[in-house]
């Protein structure tokens, strides 16, 4: 069973592909982890972003970066987020992340183009969303816990310029496929959000 998790940053859906890989003992792919690596490997050689060419000399990243904590920041999120505009980019990371679809035993993978591009024959696809106001609120808890200075306006305004960023790309913008199931996540907490998506996948599957 292919299960693809898509959806907009801090809505819940990196947690609810966890969870279910947990769940059914599949191996999980967060496809966002690899633009988030291009991003950070073109800031470390001092190129631009926004250069086709940099950003597609940077997916030959050492494969130990994936492990750097840093990759989890907010401006490895907004460097991901210009990296990933460009065609030559997603195709680069393509395989990669097809291959691990179709491993025989199957596998969950969240991301923004997993139902619509990586594998469109997926038996399950969710699209999990939720407000600006509640993913805010999220990203705000989860930085003030890391002991990080954060503002909830600043969080919302950014989040905002990335959805816009991701829906607006000429190359696989941020939809749900026609057959995804929309889940929205504003009113969830973690466990109720993950007991959701169990429920629709065991109706789907
Ligand atoms: O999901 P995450 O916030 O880690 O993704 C970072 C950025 O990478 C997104 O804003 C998006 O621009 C890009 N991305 C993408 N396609 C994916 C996963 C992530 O374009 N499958």
């Amino acid at each position: 069973m292919i299960v693809a998790v898509d959806g907009p940053t801090a809505s819940g859906k990196g947690t609810i592909a966890q969870a279910l890989a947990a769940h059914y003992g599949l191996p999980h792919l967060d496809t966002g982890l690899l633009y988030r690596a291009v991003g950070r490997q073109v800031a470390l050689a001092g190129g631009d972003p926004d250069r086709e060419a940099d950003a597609l000399a940077a997916c030959d990243f050492p494969a130990d970066l994936l492990t750097d904590p840093e990759l989890r920041s907010e401006a490895s999120g907004g460097l991901a987020s210009r990296v990933s505009v460009h065609p030559a980019v997603r195709q680069a990371l393509y395989q990669r992340q097809r291959r691990f679809a179709l491993q025989p035993g199957g596998a969950v993978l969240d991301g923004r183009d997993i139902g619509t591009v990586i594998a469109p024959e997926a038996e399950v696809k969710l699209f999990v969303t939720a407000s600006i106001p509640a993913r805010a609120e999220r990203r705000f808890l989860e930085m003030r816990a890391q002991g990080r200075a954060a503002d909830r306006e600043e969080i919302a305004a950014d989040l905002a310029r990335r959805d816009e960023r991701d829906r607006t790309r000429a190359a696989a913008p941020l939809r749900p496929a026609e057959d995804a199931i929309v889940l929205d996540t504003s009113g969830l907490d973690r466990d109720a959000a993950v007991a959701a998506a169990i429920a629709l996948v065991e109706a789907r599957r």
